[in-house]
């Protein structure tokens, strides 16, 4: 499959791309995953980004764009790959659309999830992630907790909460999703490419997705 994720944060863009990837060995590709291990290998990357990303703000488009035109070029892509958190303004949309006419690929969709603001501000306040950069594994400490000494059930390491999980950078979050990222929707819908989903447990989703991917 070769889709695009669209959501709020904590919406469950991460929850559902891990779930897809394990239907077909399409590759998850979460931008915020690539900047949270750039950021804890110290690379220049990284130090550009923590600034940014603490405090809840989108990390420059130039950046993002540099890092994925790489990253679809790999040949784990061939297969497929899941778009996670990418893209997330307007103009990464306009170069992404570009970029993909130059590669030849084309997309299947772009799936919305939607859910309700306080299923969501609930959802990230209980969140938790596996720490170790090659794993970030997602947990729930209601819906799907880690080992109960607090270890990743996946690799041992220890989960813990995300430096953007304060209080404060998760509303600001909220806040450049309404402002930068919403506009998304329309620009997807005007493309022919939108498909919208509420997505309240993430396992139905996915059936409702690979039903849409089939049709
Ligand atoms: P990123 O990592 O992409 O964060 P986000 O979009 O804020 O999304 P989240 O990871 O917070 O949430 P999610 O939708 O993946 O939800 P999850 O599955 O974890 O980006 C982080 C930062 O990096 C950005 O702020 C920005 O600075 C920078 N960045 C990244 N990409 C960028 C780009 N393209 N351009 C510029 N800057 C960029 O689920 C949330 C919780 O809910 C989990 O605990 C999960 O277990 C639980 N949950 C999920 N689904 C369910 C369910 N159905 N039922 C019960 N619990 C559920």
């Amino acid at each position: 499959m070769k889709i695009i994720l669209l959501g709020a944060p904590g919406a469950g863009k991460g929850t559902v791309a891990k779930l897809l990837s394990e239907i077909d060995g399409s590759v998850q590709i979460s931008t915020g995953d690539i900047l949270r291990a750039a950021v804890k290998a110290g690379s220049e990357l990284g130090k550009e980004a923590k600034g940014y990303m603490d405090r809840g703000d989108l990390v420059p488009d130039s950046l993002i764009m540099k890092i994925m035109e790489a990253r679809l070029q790999e040949p784990d892509c061939e297969k497929g790959f899941i778009m996670d958190g990418f893209p997330r303004t307007i103009p990464q949309a306009e170069e992404l659309k570009s970029l993909l006419q130059k590669l030849s690929i084309s997309l299947d969709f772009v799936v919305n999830l939607e859910v309700p603001r306080d299923v969501i501000l609930d959802r990230l306040t209980t969140r938790r992630t596996c720490s170790n950069p090659a794993c970030q594994e997602i947990y729930n400490i209601k819906s799907n907790p880690p080992n109960p000494d607090g270890t990743c059930k996946k690799c041992g390491s220890p989960v813990i909460q995300r430096d953007d999980e304060t209080e404060e950078a998760i509303l600001h979050r909220l806040e450049t999703y309404n402002a930068k990222t919403a506009p998304l929707i329309g620009f997807y819908e005007k493309e022919g490419l939108l498909r919208s989903f509420r997505s309240l447990e993430s396992k139905k989703t996915v059936e409702e997705i690979v039903k849409t991917l089939e049709a």
